[in-house]
């Protein structure tokens, strides 16, 4: 099967969805090394070329799956793959570091991983702010130059960031949250992606599951990563349900999911801001890929788009509750532009 493409910034062209690889590594509920590979291998089978990934998911486990499917389907995968964060999610340790040598170090080790010869998109993954964005893209570029690498991208960098970094090498995509409950990127660094000719790849674009319905009771998610999250803890549960009761409304209009329409809204807003968006849902379930794939093809209303423009106003809680305070971009986003 094939999904319809669609180009990011500096020539590089990847299905309308993503993967997101980091679903298969425990952080909401465990899966088997079988049942990872039987999603993966689904992903490709449904036409879903570009499999995101990262060195500090499942501490290197996520991408040695996705190199263990690589090694027989590398020719199906852009393979996306971020350097920039060290410590461990588990353990909630994480830091960012940026330093050139560390850039060179950490390319190196996903290679071995991947067990590839170039990284397809390679994406910092945390500002480290004691580190001139331009070295690290400096760093970066480096490995575009030596064929270990094709395009580069960013996560979490402002708008100024985002410029800074593109005069030193061009920039393919920018990685940030994005959804109809986590809207900041809105306000400057996506304007600034359109203008500059990058594409936008949203994460947690099923706002960690939350957006789909599935998390009706708290009951489901208490061992998991977002049990510590404020949006998904006590009053605010309650209160960010009404996001998702507006979203199942309109998915039944539509004869579609809650997750679909989650997926098709950030397309609108792509088309709004004019810019290429390929969201990376993450999911463990074969299904659940076939189902999200098919939500570019619904076409939302005037009506449809106006309520759900409105909802981030209501929802109650932080995107991030980490306790680096430049953890995400907004936090650093300066607030005269
Ligand atoms: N750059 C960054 O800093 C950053 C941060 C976070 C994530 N990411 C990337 O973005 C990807 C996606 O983000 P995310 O995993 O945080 O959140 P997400 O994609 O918004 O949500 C994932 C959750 O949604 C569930 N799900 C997926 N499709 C569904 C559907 N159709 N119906 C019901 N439930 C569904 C999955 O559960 P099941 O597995 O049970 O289906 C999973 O628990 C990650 O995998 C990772 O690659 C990047």
């Amino acid at each position: 099967m094939s999904l319809p493409t669609t180009h990011l910034g500096d020539g590089l062209t990847v299905s309308r969805l993503g993967f997101g690889a980091m679903a298969l590594t425990g952080v909401y509920g465990s899966s088997t090394l079988a049942e990872n590979l039987r999603a993966l291998n689904h992903a490709l089978d449904a036409g879903v070329t570009l499999i995101d990934t990262a060195d500090i998911y499942g501490d290197g486990d996520s991408e040695r799956t996705v190199g263990e499917v690589a090694g027989r389907r590398r020719d199906y995968m852009t393979i996306a793959t971020k350097f920039g964060i060290t410590g461990s999610i588990a353990a909630k340790t994480m830091r960012a570091r940026n330093d050139p040598a560390y850039v060179r170090a950490a390319a190196e080790a996903s290679l071995g991983r991947l067990g590839v010869d170039t990284i397809d998109l390679y994406y910092l993954h945390r500002r480290d702010v004691t580190v001139p964005i331009e070295d690290t893209v400096g760093a970066m570029s480096e490995l575009v130059a030596a064929g270990k690498v094709r395009h580069l991208g960013l996560s979490e960098v402002t708008a100024d960031e985002l410029e800074a970094a593109h005069r030193v090498h061009p920039i393919a995509a920018v990685q940030s949250e994005w959804s109809v409950w986590s809207r900041d990127v809105e306000r400057s660094v996506a304007p600034t992606a359109a203008r500059l000719g990058i594409g936008f790849v949203p994460y947690s674009p099923l706002g960690r599951g939350f957006l789909t319905g599935a998390l009706s009771d708290p009951a489901t998610f208490a061992g998991d990563w977002r049990a510590g999250l404020t949006r998904f803890t006590g009053d605010a549960f309650a209160t960010n349900q009404a996001v998702v009761t507006a979203l199942t409304g309109i998915a039944a209009d539509h004869g579609a999911t809650a997750a679909q329409i989650a997926l098709a809204w950030l397309y609108a807003a792509g088309d709004r801001l004019g810019l290429p968006v390929v969201p990376i849902p993450g999911t463990r379930r074969p299904e659940r890929i076939t189902e999200n794939a098919s939500a570019a093809s619904i076409a939302l209303t005037a009506d449809d788009l106006r309520v759900l423009n409105a909802l981030s106003a209501s929802v109650v809680g932080q995107r991030s509750d980490f306790d680096d305070p430049n953890w995400t971009s907004d936090s650093r986003e300066s607030t005269d532009r």
